[in-house]
């Protein structure tokens, strides 16, 4: 691992001329997914309902629950899938569970059959350790029985089922990502743990813990995670479930003082009533990953200064605070975040995942 800017990758895998149809691929980690592949000579398509910041990048706009989308995006054939599409927020999950359900489990469904039929010979998932409840045992592995709490967690489960019987009935290679919770340059609209303690510091707000801020949750690198599902995606051994985490959990202390020993800034919190069911610890165990040749290249330090190089430049003054969002980026108090802020990883039943925030690039 170096100490500064980002730690060498390993040999790319061999994508080179591979077809690759991203769904999501305009959100934050598919933004990251798709430079990779076409850095590495892959033939990309994205499909999402927003448009891509790059404008060379090929889009197909539009919901992938509509088959008219899915066709669109694979016209012309398809030799892999990045599936990344979803309801991302466990909160709105909780709100919207008839959404949740549609795009989760049905529009993968159809992005599965309509996949084989195109002709794909393997689809990468971003699953979640969400699928999983409570830990029962020193550490979340792949053994794990699924308990989800949560509609996201459930809907995520259900897609990896979906998919477990496309591999053993079709034999379309489906590899399941079970991250842990992401962070990295780019996550300007994310409102997760890491994005709001940015926030927070820029607007010199105060950030609110949860509880005593002792709970734990596990932070993996983006580009850690472009890594795993470059090689889930070219490798035969990258089949069913696999967890992608550092292996090092953090407390939300930790992580608040890793900010600031980064930042230089003081960075106020303040300590509010723990949330009701949040889960005390998320440890996950990333042997199989490391088995199958991923090995996390971030350590939080390096990761967190990376992603502070992007924020202490960010025109954050015409930050807006949508409806329902966090408002931390509108002065105050709201900065609040338990450690599972990720709500999209963290398992916790109650989400805290809410609408982004808008900030200026
Ligand atoms: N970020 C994390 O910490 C984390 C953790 C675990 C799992 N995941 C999973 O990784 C994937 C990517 O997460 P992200 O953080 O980049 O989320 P994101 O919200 O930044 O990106 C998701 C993208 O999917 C698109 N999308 C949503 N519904 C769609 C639909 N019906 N049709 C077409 N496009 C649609 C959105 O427009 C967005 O661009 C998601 O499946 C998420 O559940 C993320």
């Amino acid at each position: 691992m170096s100490q500064g800017g980002s730690p060498a990758a390993a040999a790319p895998p061999a994508v080179d001329g591979l077809r690759v149809l991203v769904t999501g691929g305009s959100g934050f980690i598919g933004r990251h997914v798709v430079r990779a592949l076409r850095e590495r000579g892959a033939t990309v398509r994205v499909l999402d309902l927003v448009a891509h910041p790059d404008p060379s990048v090929d889009l197909v706009q539009g919901d992938l629950a509509d088959p008219a989308v899915r066709a669109a995006g694979l016209e012309g054939g398809c030799d892999a899938v990045v599936h990344l599409a979803a309801v991302t927020s466990v909160l709105r999950s909780l709100e919207q569970p008839d959404l949740t359900f549609a795009t989760n489990v049905q529009a993968t469904h159809g992005l599965l059959e309509d996949a084989r039929r195109a002709g794909a010979r393997a689809l990468v998932f971003a699953s979640t350790n969400a699928v999983c409840g409570p830990m029962e045992g020193p550490a979340i592995d792949e053994g794990a029985r699924l308990r989800p709490l949560t509609p996201y967690g459930s809907t995520k489960a259900a897609g990896e089922m979906l998919m477990w019987a496309y591999t053993a009935s079709y034999g379309l290679r489906c590899a399941y990502l079970r991250l842990t919770n992401v962070y990295g340059p780019g996550m300007q609209a994310k409102d997760s743990i890491v994005a709001r303690l940015m926030r927070c510091v820029r607007l010199g707000t105060t950030f609110e813990i949860y509880g005593d801020g002792t709970q734990v949750r596990d932070y993996v690198h983006a580009h850690d995670v472009v890594d795993a599902a470059l090689l889930a995606l070219c490798d035969e051994r990258w089949q069913g479930p696999t967890v992608i985490g550092s292996g090092r959990s953090l407390s939300v202390l930790e992580v608040v003082e890793q900010v600031r020993a980064t930042t230089g800034a003081p960075l106020a919190v303040r300590h509010g009533p723990p949330k009701p069911g949040e889960m005390p610890a998320v440890i996950v165990d990333n042997s199989r990953a490391c088995a199958q040749g991923w090995s996390p290249r971030y350590d939080f330090a390096t990761g967190v200064a990376g992603v502070w190089e992007e924020w202490r430049t960010l025109d954050i003054e015409g930050a807006v605070a949508l409806p329902g969002g966090a408002g931390a980026a509108a002065g105050g108090a709201a900065g609040n975040a338990s450690g599972s802020g990720a709500g999209d990883a963290s398992g916790a039943p109650a989400g805290t995942e809410r609408e982004p925030v808008r900030i200026r690039p």
